[in-house]
């Protein structure tokens, strides 16, 4: 067996300007996002065959290793004599599987350029098989022309701006037919993209505006002078290193910009601006931000400039409330180019997991993930030592165990997961994976968080006599509002530095004499707990100061509804299709038990019950706090006054059936028992590097498989078949049961219609007879 290559990643890119004006000679700028295709060994079954970019790819390093006089772009030769003084393979292995799930969502593609991303990484991935070592500069010279070439071959036209940003990362200023100009991403100008709905169609746009040009070349030339000011204003704003003057060129040049597309689409008729997008744009003027299309406009995402990442969050929390509209999750620009990777993508439809024994699954695992074997030992009993336990909780006498597994089938914002899950009860693990794999067929889960802003509570009572009733002593404490921000970040200078801190005060009149005042605090990645108790004490001296109310208790509110993760999917119905019963059958069964737990409370309490089966055990294979979780949902689920269900379903008009989820998500990857417990830290690593910001997502994504599992059973068969073949395989294994011998006691348990173990051992004694 050969060894496995190392990955190799490329970024996406998006325009931040230019991306009419580039066509007609003038600089634009192109940043590498974050979202990376990713080159690596695979040998899974169902790996899809090279697409004709990753073949042309590898054709333009096969030639240029093995001719130093065959055909390929001129930048090339220059690379040839150096290349060929390399060690290394001088053939190269087979084409590389790609992974460019992250530039999905759902069953859409964004627009941040993945074929170029392809097109690099397969190029990256032979360059470092060949023995180049991908930071160079000589190497990315050459993969530059190599994926150019490539992706010439493959896809034709193309500005080139795409490859650049795939190759070489960072902000480039691009100019057709000149080299790109890499330049610094000032350290103040913060970057998000909203998705503004499916995309229009790039190429059928550009040629209605060229149309329109050649119709009115008048008023096609007044359209570009003002996206050429716009393009110059901005990279002007981008050098500059004082946030003002900086925001200031920047929101300049997007007015222009957003002025020039306005009249390309007065000329051509393309609806260039769509209302989402006007939506989107208005919204970040209004609160001094700049906002506009990346791209050709008509859909697909806007890009929002802004000098903190608190203004960005503000504006995303206001999209979200007025105009149903999202900022996507953080999406990092100037992103590093070609870059070889510790870990490939993890694959999480391993088929056959359940029948493998502990041992084999975990090696499967380290596979799949990259973590090595050894580091699974955190999982073993007794990996939370005495000792530990004892500095955790008072008066220990021992550790519980519970059963720690791994569901399959995950994927969320394209990205596969395998899901750490700890529960005693059978079913859960093998039904969240079973239903993950149904919401697979339909692209699998969406998700996205709110910013992770929690709510610190600060009581207050009022004092006989009072000084200012309710109403005055409120609007006193607002109007300090700055002084009080200020001080509840004094108390936490650290979270201040690592980009979190206090966002908001609210002041809420329970009564007359009672008041609550919420300081609203981005806890970054940290549950948040300590962190706002400790604020909410900081505050209250002087809140007393300034109103004469007494402070009461001052704790957080565990209703985190400001930090909700929010996720949906669709399901083809023949992905629900169960024998004897058509998908479009079960679609229906699932909509309707959805509306039982609508109206009825008591069916609601059930319905819950199940979605907490996934989130919880995702909660406590992690070390989170389970109880915060478990208070916030319920109470998240009640806030209409009546008990809700916390997911629901429909059927769509094309048959899919449609379900969704909102779920305050306090959860946190650092600190607390994910600090302490070795198989919590295990979890984590195991979620992969996207635990880190995903991981209020997963645990939603996995209450949903939760519920469509159960609802699906329960609007079937019924529960109980299904629990019953879980609960006969455990008792037969209890029994001694081995290898074979495991099916036939499970068949012949079920039949007997007596799952018990004393049946089990006489079943199994007569079966090795
Ligand atoms: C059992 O743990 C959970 C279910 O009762 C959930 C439901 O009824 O939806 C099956």
């Amino acid at each position: 067996m050969t060894p496995a290559r190392r990955p190799v990643s490329a970024p996406g890119k998006a325009f931040l300007i230019g991306e009419y004006a580039v066509l007609e000679g003038v600089p634009a700028l192109v940043t590498a996002v974050d979202v990376r295709a990713v080159a690596h060994d695979c040998d899974y079954p169902d790996r899809p065959a090279p697409s004709d970019l990753s073949l042309a790819a590898h054709a333009q390093v096969r030639d240029h290793l093995s001719s130093r006089t065959g055909p390929g772009p001129q930048a090339l030769s220059e690379h040839r004599d150096h290349l060929s003084s390399r060690t290394g393979p001088r053939t190269l292995g087979e084409v590389p599987s790609v992974d460019t799930g992250p530039f999905s969502r759902g069953d859409r593609k964004l627009g941040l350029g993945s074929s170029a991303a392809v097109a690099a990484a397969v190029v990256g991935f032979h360059l470092q098989e060949a023995g180049h070592d991908l930071a160079s500069a000589d190497t990315r010279a050459l993969a530059l022309a190599l994926a150019r070439a490539a992706h010439h071959q493959a896809q034709g036209g193309g500005s080139g701006g795409d490859v650049a940003a795939a190759v070489l990362g960072g902000s480039l200023r691009f100019t057709r037919g000149s080299d790109p100009v890499l330049l610094a991403h000032p350290a103040w100008l913060h970057v998000g993209f909203v998705d503004a709905g499916a995309p229009a169609h790039t190429a059928a746009f550009v040629r209605r505006v060229q149309a329109a040009a050649t119709a009115d070349p008048a008023a096609h030339a007044r359209a570009i002078d003002l996206l050429t000011r716009a393009s110059h204003d901005f990279l002007a704003g981008y050098a500059l290193a004082d946030p003002g003057p900086g925001m200031a060129a920047i929101r300049r040049a997007v007015d222009h910009h957003n002025l020039g597309l306005a009249a390309l689409q007065a000329l051509s008729g393309a609806p260039i601006l769509t209302p989402p997008i006007t939506a989107i744009t208005d919204l970040a003027r209004a609160l001094g931000l700049a906002a506009k299309p990346t791209g050709a406009g008509g859909g697909d995402l806007v890009v929002v400039f802004a000098a903190s990442q608190a203004e960005l969050d503000r504006l995303g929390v206001r999209l979200a409330r007025e105009h149903n509209l999202h900022l996507l999750n953080h999406i990092a620009v100037a992103a590093p180019g070609l870059r070889s990777e510790p870990r490939p993508p993890t694959h999480s439809r391993l088929g056959g997991f359940f029948k493998l024994k502990v041992p084999e699954r975990r090696a499967q695992l380290a596979a799949s993930t990259g973590l090595p074997l050894a580091d699974f030992s955190a999982l073993d009993p007794g990996s939370l030592s005495l000792e530990s336990a004892d500095n955790l909780i008072e008066n220990v006498i021992g550790t519980l165990q519970i059963p720690l597994a791994v569901a399959t089938n995950f994927r969320i914002n394209g990205v596969d997961l395998l899901v750490p899950m700890a529960i005693e009860e059978a079913s859960v693990v093998a039904a969240a994976s079973n239903a993950a794999r149904m919401v697979r067929a339909g692209g699998g889960f969406v998700a996205r968080a709110d910013p992770p802003w929690m709510i610190a509570q600060v009581q207050l009572c009022a004092p006989q006599p009072a000084r200012l009733d309710a109403a005055t002593a409120a609007a006193t404490i607002l109007a300090a509002r700055t002084e009080l921000l200020a001080l509840a970040d004094a108390t936490h200078p650290r979270l201040v530095a690592r980009g979190g801190g206090a966002r908001e005060l609210e002041v809420r009149v329970l009564a007359p004499d009672m008041l609550v005042v919420h300081a609203i605090v981005d806890c970054q990645d940290a549950m948040g707990a300590n962190l706002l108790n400790t604020i909410a004490e900081a505050l209250a001296p002087r809140l007393h100061a300034l109103s004469g109310w007494h402070p009461g208790l001052r704790i957080l509110s565990n209703l985190a509804d400001r930090r909700c993760a929010h996720v949906s999917c669709r399901v083809p119905p023949a992905a629900l299709a169960a024998p004897g019963w058509p998908g479009d059958e079960v679609a229906a069964g699932i909509a309707s038990a959805s509306r039982f737990a609508e109206l009825d409370p008591y069916r609601a309490a059930t319905h819950n019950k199940g979605v907490m089966n996934g989130v919880d055990a995702v909660v406590l294979a992690t070390g989170n706090d389970w109880r915060a979780i478990e208070a916030g949902a319920h109470a998240h689920a009640a806030r209409s006054g009546a008990y809700r269900p916390l997911a629901t379903w429909s059927v769509a008009a094309d048959g899919h059936l449609e379900g969704s989820i909102s779920l305050p998500a306090a959860v946190g990857t650092v600190g607390g028992a994910t600090k302490v417990q070795p198989s919590a830290r295990l979890a984590l690593q195991i979620l992969g590097p996207h635990a880190r910001t995903m991981l209020g997502q997963v645990m939603a994504a996995v209450g949903l498989a939760s519920n469509l599992a159960a609802l699906r059973a329960l609007a079937t068969e019924g529960i109980q078949r299904g629990h019953m073949g879980l609960h006969a395989r455990s008792v037969a294994i209890g029994a001694g049961a081995l290898g074979p011998e495991i099916e036939i006691l499970v068949t012949r348990l079920i039949e007997s219609g007596e799952v018990k173990h004393e049946h089990a051992v006489t079943l199994l004694r007569h079966l090795r007879q």
